[in-house]
C-alpha cells in the first residue's frame, strides 16, 4: 500500500500582478475573499482532507502570510481582556490549523520550480499541491477527493474541468481518454502547457490541486524552462508520465479563480450568499439592485 499523503505544498511566490493595484504591498494570498485570506480557504481545505503539514513556498513580501498562520500575542491578550471569546478563538485557531513550514523561493522560475523547492521538507512520500488562487468549494473537499483516487488508484492524480473554448489556452491540457470504469476519471497519455486553442490535446483543464508522487521532483531537477520561459510543472509531471500512472481528475465542486479580479468578484458573491449572518440580506440587496 502506498504512503498517506501528510503533506501539502502551497505555491505562494507569486507577484500577483494581475490584481494590481491592491497586490502592490499586500501579497495576493492574503486578499479577503468576504472576510477570510484566500490562502486560508485552502488550508482549512488542506486541513479537512488529513494534511498535517502545509508548505508555504514564498518569496520576497510575503511575511503577513506568516504572521497570519503564527500566534498574534498582543492580538490574543487584548481580545481576552476585553472577554471577545469568539473572536479569540477565531484568531486561535488559525495558528494551531497546522504545523507549517516556510522555504523562500529565491527566483520566480517557475511553479515547477516552486514545488522543488518543498523537495527537502516533503521527502519521499506522496503530496498535494494546492494552488491558493484556485478557490474550490467542495465537499467532500476537492483535495480529499483526489487523495482517495490516489489511493485507490496508486498513481498522481491531477484536478480537471472541462473548458470549451479559446479559454483553454490559459491551462495546462491533458492528453489521453476517459476511464471506463468511473467517467471522473481521465487516464492520461500527455499533457501541455498553455497550448495555443487549436493545439489544445482535449477539453480537459489542469486546476490547481494535485497529488503528486516524490518522484516528480526527480523529474522537476531535470525539467527546463517551457511556456513562458518557466520550469512549468505540468513539463514535470508529462516526464513522471514516462515512469508511473497518472490521472485527470473532474471533481465534484466549484472553482473560482481569485487571482483574478472578476474571479474573486464571482467567488465574493457566491460566499457571500452562503454566510448564514448576512446571506439572506445580501439576497434581498442583490435583488434589490437595479440590474
Ligand atoms: C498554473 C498551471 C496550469 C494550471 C493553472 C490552474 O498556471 O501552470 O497548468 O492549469 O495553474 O490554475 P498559472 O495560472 O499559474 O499560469
Amino acid at each position: 500500500m502506498s504512503k498517506r499523503v501528510r503533506t501539502a505544498v502551497f505555491p505562494a511566490g507569486g507577484l500577483g500582478t494581475r490584481f494590481l493595484p491592491a497586490t502592490k504591498v499586500i501579497p495576493k494570498e492574503m486578499l479577503a475573499l468576504v472576510d477570510k485570506p484566500i490562502i486560508q480557504y485552502g488550508v482549512e481545505e488542506a486541513v479537512a482532507s488529513g494534511i498535517e503539514h502545509i508548505i508555504f513556498i514564498t518569496g520576497r513580501g510575503k511575511s503577513a502570510m506568516e504572521d497570519h498562520f503564527d500566534v498574534s500575542y498582543e492580538l490574543d491578550a487584548t481580545l481576552e481582556k476585553k472577554g471577545k471569546k469568539e473572536l479569540l478563538e477565531l484568531s486561535r485557531k488559525i495558528s494551531s490549523l497546522a504545523r507549517v513550514s516556510y522555504v523562500r523561493q529565491k527566483a520566480p522560475l517557475g511553479l515547477g520550480h516552486a514545488v522543488l523547492c518543498a523537495k527537502e521538507l516533503v521527502g519521499d512520500e506522496p503530496f498535494a499541491v494546492l494552488l491558493p488562487d484556485d478557490v474550490i468549494d467542495a465537499e467532500p473537499p476537492c483535495i480529499k477527493q483526489m487523495i482517495d483516487v490516489y489511493e485507490e488508484r496508486e498513481g498522481s492524480v491531477l484536478a480537471t474541468m472541462t473548458i470549451d473554448g479559446p479559454d483553454i489556452s490559459a491551462y495546462g491540457v491533458l492528453a489521453g481518454a476517459p476511464d471506463a470504469a468511473n467517467p471522473r476519471i481521465y487516464n492520461c497519455t500527455g499533457m501541455v502547457e498553455k497550448p495555443k486553442f487549436e493545439n489544445a490535446p482535449s477539453k480537459q483543464a489542469i486546476v490547481g490541486r494535485y497529488v503528486l508522487t516524490p518522484r516528480v521532483f526527480e523529474m522537476l531537477e531535470k525539467t527546463t524552462p517551457g511556456a513562458g520561459g518557466e520550469i512549468q510543472l505540468t513539463d514535470g509531471i508529462l516526464a513522471l508520465l514516462q515512469h508511473e500512472k497518472v490521472f485527470g481528475y473532474t471533481f465534484e465542486g466549484k472553482r473560482f479563480d481569485a487571482g483574478d479580479k472578476f474571479g474573486m468578484l464571482q467567488a465574493t458573491v457566491e460566499f457571500a450568499l452562503k454566510r448564514p449572518e448576512f446571506g439572506e440580506k445580501f439576497r434581498e440587496y442583490l435583488k434589490g439592485l437595479p440590474l
